[in-house]
């Protein structure tokens, strides 16, 4: 009989010193621990060994010179004192305190405490979805190896792969040594990678992550970086983010070099695809769960929230979303997908009031002026 077999048990049965326990987990806990995903598309293999992509061989060999050592490079004896570094500007404490101020509101009686916990809150949620897109993003970047079928594009995916892993490791164990308990993943966050591991079709892995989520990500990413003065985790975004600088980048030279080809029945897909996942995106619910620890119920905060936010005319994701889109439209643009179709994307964008960005920088080249690691490594040998 193993532990998680009670069928045969009686209450009153005196209990054995049992040695370590082998036995699988149950149902209920695999269910709570894994979340299984279908893949659809192919795995292919190539005899092709040429490096006949110049571009991404640089980009292959930049990534080797710029890894660097999650352990040995950061320094993980710095003292945090998790709510002194907590960003208690967040737009989201300030409107919580007008929330305060409405009629029956259930944060009435809150005090200077309860906003630095609630600042605290929202640094762990935010790190807590860093940790987990960064797992997905792993996963996104083990699918491409297997899926693309250039020599070139799997070397540089590999190494993304391994870059992932130490962005994924580095968040986990930033939240578990200095801040305390990660929150889950947001619905949100887990439908919009779980559909780019299941598409049968290579590019929209890349489409999905390289292109939108580490636009995503790079503005996140930068807007904690200049909220926080904690040098540990200024560090470690700096670091993650010349990596992801990268990344965005080997989407748009595999993307742009892909999309010549492709039909405009193909690319109608694909921009259809960056429509569902610009436009729609913008009206994501925040995270419920820290309102939860926070002991007030998500339900009765919202509408208050909402009108707090008409109020002020300040809402938490409007610097970010700017940050985002200035990086995501002139990457698409690159692209060349726009103006495919009679411009489809263009027009749809245009209405969304997001063409102001067209000529934004683009990040595929960011990835050289933005080599944190390599300018550490130079100020070290220079002493
Ligand atoms: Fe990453
Ligand atoms: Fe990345």
């Amino acid at each position: 009989m193993t532990a998680t077999d009670h069928s045969s048990e009686t209450d009153d049965m005196p209990t054995v010193a049992a040695g370590p326990d082998y036995s699988l987990p149950s149902d209920a806990e695999m269910q709570a621990a894994f979340k299984l995903i279908e893949d659809n598309a192919q795995r292919i293999f190539t005899w092709k060994y040429d490096r006949e992509r110049e571009q991404l061989v640089t980009l292959y060999n930049k990534a080797m010179a710029s890894q660097w050592n999650s352990v040995t490079e950061l320094d993980w004896s710095t003292d945090v004192d998790p709510e002194r570094e907590a960003n208690h500007d967040h737009a989201t404490v300030h409107l919580a305190r007008r929330v305060a101020e409405m009629p029956g509101s259930p944060l009435k009686n809150w005090g200077d405490k309860e906003y630095r916990q609630l600042a605290l809150e929202l640094q762990k949620a935010q790190l807590s979805q860093f940790m987990h897109g960064e797992q997905g993003a792993m996963m996104v970047a083990a699918k491409i190896v297997e899926t693309v079928p250039w020599i070139d594009a799997k070397y540089y995916a590999s190494t993304q792969t391994m870059d992932e892993a130490r962005h994924t490791e580095v968040f986990a164990k930033y939240l578990h040594e200095k801040l305390g308990e990660a929150y889950p993943m947001s619905p949100f966050l887990e439908d919009q990678i779980t559909v780019l591991l299941e598409d049968d079709r290579w590019d929209i892995a890349y489409l999905g992550m390289q292109i939108i989520i580490e636009s995503l990500a790079l503005a996140a990413f930068g807007d904690m970086l200049r909220t926080t003065q904690e040098p540990l985790l200024k560090k470690l975004l700096r670091y993650v983010m010349a990596d992801e600088a990268r990344h965005v980048a080997f989407g748009i030279l595999s993307l742009g070099e892909y999309y010549q080809e492709l039909t405009d029945a193909e690319l109608k897909d694909r921009q259809e695809f960056m429509v569902e996942n610009t436009i729609r995106s913008r009206s994501r619910a925040s995270t419920p769960e820290v309102w939860e620890r926070m002991g007030v119920k998500f339900d009765d905060v919202l509408p208050l929230f909402m009108e707090a936010v008409k109020e002020s005319g300040r809402s938490p994701i409007n610097s970010f979303q700017r940050g985002f889109f200035a990086k995501l439209v002139p990457n698409t643009r690159k692209l060349g997908l726009l103006d495919r179709n009679g411009g489809f994307l263009r027009e749809q964008w245009e209405q969304a009031g997001l063409m102001e960005f067209e000529f934004a920088e683009d990040t595929a080249s960011d990835y050289e002026a933005y080599d944190e690691v390599a300018k550490d490594r130079a100020a070290a040998a220079a002493g």
